[in-house]
């Protein structure tokens, strides 16, 4: 169940010096979770072409509390072949400390009405098939579930299954 979202919580667009905040959310779930397949926590390198693609026409919302970024939500290529140009996929992170606390159903459904504003056609999520936080999360903002891939991804020395769920922007 969520709770009522605190008033001091803002978003806004990622900004360059949100990257290492960002970097450190999202390194903590390479290490301890399988939310992410990355299997080696991102380096500030990586993170600077990170934050490259989000400060183009894939944006990046972050959600920021007494002026510290809590959680972030970003767009990105579905497939780099011209055809899918039209669909993205989304990706949401928050800061152990704030989850369910209604801060990743506010950042992805402000970024859902980003990427229908920018005209993209089509939001794709590739979610671990037990990871329910996330599963319900797309699911209440509007994603349905179109199919799961088994066993195309390993981590911590098991196989895993993953769901896709759309959303239909336009
Ligand atoms: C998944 C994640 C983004 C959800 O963000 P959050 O701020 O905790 O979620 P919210 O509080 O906005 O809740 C959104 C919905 O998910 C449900 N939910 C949240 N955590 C849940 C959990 N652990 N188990 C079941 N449902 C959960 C809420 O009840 C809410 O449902 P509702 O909209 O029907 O009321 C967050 O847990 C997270 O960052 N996890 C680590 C990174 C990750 O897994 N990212 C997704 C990669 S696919």
């Amino acid at each position: 169940m969520t709770s009522s979202i605190p008033t001091s919580i803002s978003i806004r667009h990622i900004q360059p010096q949100d990257g290492e905040v960002l970097r450190q959310i999202y390194n903590h779930a390479v290490l301890s979770s399988t939310a992410t397949l990355d299997l080696e926590p991102r380096t500030p390198r990586e993170q600077e072409r990170w934050l490259e693609l989000h400060s183009s026409i894939y944006p990046g919302l972050v959600a920021v509390q007494n002026d510290s970024p809590i959680g972030y939500a970003t767009i990105s290529p579905f497939r780099p072949r011209a055809g899918y140009n039209s669909t993205v996929e989304d990706s949401v992170y928050i800061d152990p400390e704030h989850q369910r606390q209604g801060v990743g159903r506010m950042l992805l459904e402000h970024l859902l009405a980003t990427a229908t504003s920018l005209g993209f056609h089509s939001c794709i999520a590739h979610i671990v098939a037990d990871h329910r936080a996330s599963l319900q999360l797309h699911l209440s903002c509007g994603f349905r579930l179109v199919g799961v891939e088994h066993e195309i991804g390993r981590k911590f020395g098991k196989w895993l299954d993953m769901a896709i769920l759309q959303r239909q922007l336009h």
